[in-house]
């Protein structure tokens, strides 16, 4: 259980390398999956917690996995298990993901029910809705759901809401069934859009990816490839906003403006100056800033992973504030944290109000999920004095060296080993 011990109210300036996304590289990396053919995926944040995890997931259904720098080479070493041990499960929920293309693939699946988490109850209806519709039988056995179809077939499907991981999840198992199969009211979100790249570079015929209609045409033999994983737009967006929370001017490098663009807003709604350079964003701030409210909602909307790290600026700003949470129904948990530090929030239902103080101070905190915790630790950087800040296995699930980096832009900032 490493803590973080930060002495704030230092302005953080300089650059900053954004890594690939944790949240395109978890489905690409378990969509190799659907091939016995080796497949090379660069750009992966190999150091963090959630890709280790989903390493060991591959491993453990039968694929043989080797690294090299911020390259992961997935390659096959026989058959494939088709069941996806509970413990690695509850670690991360992402690993229902590897019941798509197990299922497609082999008619049969077992997957552990993910159970709720900090961030709210995250059922998979729509997943195995998506499933049932392509044919699929399913059984509950012990904490475990059997899904088992001699063969998927091609379905015209319509979520009920925009699921980021139903849409990876059925455009993976479409993949490897042959037809047409057509996703509507889809998610739109850039992970989905670089999952689809990648399934078209293993042979599927993916369109509309990143848009409500996705459509895929599949095919029962797909190929290796090599891929690069797009550059992780909360990471950039933290760090916008702890340049921003800290009043200090940043280069972001590799950060792709356009992936941002309800935040980038909003931002500068706040009073906030951030421009395109050359390979990546700028941004500086002077002072507190102006009071701006926002909704989060599905991409392209103001993303809910950084509804926390946004709470954190708007905890400095003039006047009063709203923040409504619209994606999960329980992520306000930072803010009784902030109240520690000074911050003055109301949170009622699923809003929060909240009145901007002139300055917050150092307090012992504590994160409780990964966005949760980057919303703290731009609180701490952004602080009167020194804020011990635990649980930091949380951040580490989704930020690659983060003191590393932080440090280099003149953050306090140190992990202490317990
Ligand atoms: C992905 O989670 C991300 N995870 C999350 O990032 C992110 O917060 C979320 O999308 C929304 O953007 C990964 O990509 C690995 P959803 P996912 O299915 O796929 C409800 C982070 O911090 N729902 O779009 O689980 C669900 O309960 C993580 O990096 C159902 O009701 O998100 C939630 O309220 C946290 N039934 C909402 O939809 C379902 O079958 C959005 O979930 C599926 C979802």
């Amino acid at each position: 259980m490493d803590q973080f011990i930060i002495e704030g109210a230092r302005p953080l300036r300089g650059s900053v390398r954004v890594s690939g996304s944790k949240n395109a590289a978890l489905p690409i990396l378990i969509a190799t999956l659907l091939t016995d053919d080796p497949c090379v995926i660069d750009n992966v944040p190999v150091l963090l917690r959630d890709i280790r995890t989903t390493l060991r997931l591959l491993e453990s259904l039968g694929k043989k996995v080797e690294l090299r720098g911020n390259s992961v080479r997935v390659t096959s070493k026989g058959s494939l298990k088709t069941q996806a041990p509970y413990d690695l499960v509850k670690q991360m929920r992402a690993s229902v993901l590897a019941a798509g293309p197990l299922l497609a693939r082999f008619g049969l699946v077992r997957v552990p029910i993910p159970g709720g988490c900090a961030i709210g109850l995250r059922p998979i209806d729509i997943h195995l809705q998506g499933f049932a519709d392509m044919g699929a039988r399913r059984i509950a056995d012990h904490g475990d759901i059997i899904l088992s179809a001699p063969a998927l077939k091609p379905r015209r499907l319509r979520f009920t809401f925009p699921s980021v991981g139903a849409t990876e999840n059925l455009m993976m198992a479409a993949c490897a069934v042959s037809g047409l199969t057509v996703i509507q009211n889809a998610a739109c979100e850039p992970e989905i859009e670089d999952l689809g790249r990648f399934l078209n570079r293993l042979g599927a015929h993916v369109s509309g990816a990143g848009t409500p209609v996705v459509k895929i045409r599949g095919t029962l033999r797909l190929k290796g490839c090599r891929h690069c994983v797009i550059p992780d737009r909360i990471e950039a967006g933290t760090f916008l906003l702890a340049a921003a929370a800290t009043r200090g001017n940043l280069r972001l490098l590799g950060a792709e403006g356009r992936h941002l663009g309800a935040l980038i807003d909003k931002m500068r709604s706040g009073g906030a100056l951030i421009k395109a350079i050359a390979g990546g964003l700028q941004i500086s701030m002077t002072g507190r800033p102006r009071a701006v409210a926002v909704d989060t909602a599905p991409y392209p909307g103001f993303p809910t992973d950084l509804q926390a790290p946004w709470m954190s600026w708007m905890c400095s700003a003039q006047g009063r504030s709203r923040v409504k949470e619209t994606v999960f129904e329980n992520r306000f948990l930072h803010s009784a944290e902030l109240a520690r530090m000074g911050a003055q929030i109301g949170v009622g239902g699923n809003n929060a109000i909240i009145t901007g103080v002139a300055q917050l101070h150092g307090a012992p905190i504590m994160a409780s999920d990964i966005r949760a915790g980057a919303g703290l630790l731009i609180a701490a950087l952004a602080a009167h004095g020194r804020t011990v800040l635990q649980r930091v296995y949380h951040i580490d699930r989704g930020y690659e060296r983060v003191e590393f980096k932080l440090r280099r832009v003149g953050a306090r900032i140190r992990r202490v080993k317990r």
